[in-house]
């Protein structure tokens, strides 16, 4: 049983001991391809498995480590070289320096007093990739997430529309945003959130390559204006979830200084690519956004939770946020300047800079400017390996590295494609040997693989398609 009384009792101790001796096992074993990336079980099988009751009595240290170890191994191997599941993976060992290091200080980001060197890594992380955006006077804060820097992005700009609504509420005013058709769900829940409501958020169309149609967002504003509503804000992607797809931020800008609003670009997936010259330019015209999302936890590979909004103009968040002064009791005048907490909605908060400092340290800007080339060129030649297989059909040229393709088979009508689809997938999940995720395009089932993982190589995608096709020719009983 654990014993409160001393620091480090001999239950601690060999806690400690036996977490980092697993620690050392569990990375040591991550990157081994032939292992299982998944145990598939369902919900009630897992439960029936697992003992999760907390007791009266603590359990002893032999117990304790047992629960490490089943929780180690019925965890998803999110290091393992075939997971191109989500739009993150692997395991930067800086970045997981960070995080325990973080966990080990325990401390919260709200004042410098409590927090000062973390506050200070903050805003030097916060200036550095604001520099690179193209902002001279920026801000910024770390969130809890892509999906509320969406929030605190739309805050912003519902604050700049009406000014008083900080105090007085939106009072019955007809506010309407725009976003892609293909922005990310979080912008939705932020309109829900914000009092807006899904109803005045606008899909506006994209193109065949999955990115919004500038002209048609300028029609939908005029449309808007003289139903009586009050446009306040465009949200444009940069890396849609699915495709990878990149709005066409220099137009969209021009757009919004013409009509005078807040222009908010969701880079949590496409923001990695400012971090090579090679690809910077997909995201030409983002210094024009009013404020960005950027997630280092997706293709930078930092440990979840990494996530930054920036602000083009510095005191935007201090105004949005300025509830926190009459925290009195938190909050004092004389670090007014360096208190985080006057700049987020949260009041404690993680420390989630450290970690990517460290990274950032580690790696220099060369370090990050060869990962994301090495993704890229990951991606090209995944892509091209698909064009050249007759049985597979790249669904649209990826501009990140999300590759969206399907298995076409050779006599297979597009119901049967969808269905077998599906089926490769399920496969492949329940092998244990993938983990590529599905979605649809235009209605179509297609299967993702993401390149956002330090272990993903050709050798990696070749073996994916091969093992993909033979499924696939399995299913529909094709022998090539
Ligand atoms: C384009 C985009 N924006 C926002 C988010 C949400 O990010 P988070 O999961 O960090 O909240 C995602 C997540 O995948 C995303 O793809």
């Amino acid at each position: 049983m654990a014993d409160d009384k001393e620091a480090l009792s001999d239950f601690d101790e060999r806690l400690l001991q036996g977490v980092l001796a697993r620690i050392w096992r569990h990375l040591g074993g991550q990157r081994d391809s032939t292992s299982r990336i998944n145990k598939t079980v369902s919900p009630e099988e897992l439960k029936r498995r697992l003992d999760l009751a907390v007791r009266r009595e603590g359990i002893d240290i032999e117990e304790m480590l047992s629960d490490i170890d089943t929780y180690l191994a019925e965890s998803v191997n999110t290091s393992h070289p075939h997971f191109m599941n989500p739009l993150w993976g692997g395991t930067n060992i800086a970045s997981f320096a960070g995080e325990i290091i973080t966990a080990l200080t325990n401390t919260s980001m709200y004042t410098y007093e409590i927090a000062p060197m973390a506050t200070l890594i903050e805003n030097e992380m916060i200036a550095t990739m604001g520099k690179l955006v193209g902002y001279e006077a920026g801000e910024g804060i770390f969130t809890t997430g892509g999906s509320n820097a969406n929030l605190i992005g739309m805050l912003c700009a519902r604050d700049r529309k009406l000014p008083d609504a900080p105090t007085d509420g939106i009072q019955g005013k007809e506010l309407v945003a725009f976003i892609s058709e293909d922005a990310h769900y979080s912008t939705i829940v932020a309109a829900n959130i914000l009092g807006i409501g899904k109803n005045n958020l606008i899909p506006i169309s994209c193109d065949d390559e999955g990115k919004m149609i500038p002209e048609l967002l300028e029609e939908s504003i005029i449309t808007e204006k003289r139903a009586g509503k009050i446009p306040f804000c465009v949200v444009a992607t940069a890396g849609t979830t699915v495709v990878g797809a990149i709005d066409p931020l220099e137009e969209i800008g021009e757009i919004c200084r013409r009509e005078y609003l807040w222009l908010h670009v969701d880079a949590a997936w496409g923001g990695a690519a400012l971090l090579s010259p090679k690809t910077r330019g997909l995201l030409r015209g983002i210094e024009k956004a009013d404020s960005i999302g950027w997630d280092p936890h997706k293709m930078m590979g930092i440990q979840l939770v990494c996530s930054v909004l920036l602000v083009r103009n510095s005191g935007t968040l201090n105004k949005v946020c300025s509830h926190a002064d009459t925290a009195h009791y938190l909050f004092s005048n004389k670090s007014k300047n360096y208190d985080l907490g006057r700049k987020s909605l949260q009041c404690g908060r993680r420390v989630d800079a450290l970690k990517l400092w460290l990274a950032w340290r580690a790696k220099g800007d060369e370090g990050w400017r060869l990962q994301i080339e090495k993704y890229f060129s990951i991606a090209k030649y995944f892509a091209d390996q698909v064009i050249e297989n007759p049985l597979l059909e790249l669904v649209i040229e990826p501009s990140m590295t999300n590759v969206c393709f399907r298995y076409t088979g050779a006599r297979l009508t597009q119901e049967k494609q969808d269905i077998a689809n599906e089926q490769i997938r399920t496969e492949l999940l329940s092998s244990g040997r993938f983990m590529i995720s599905t979605s649809l395009i235009n209605g179509r089932t297609i299967l993702r693989g993401v390149v956002a993982n330090p272990s993903v190589s050709e050798l990696v995608v070749d073996e994916l398609l091969t093992t993909i096709v033979k499924i696939g020719n399995e299913l529909s009983q094709i022998k090539y």
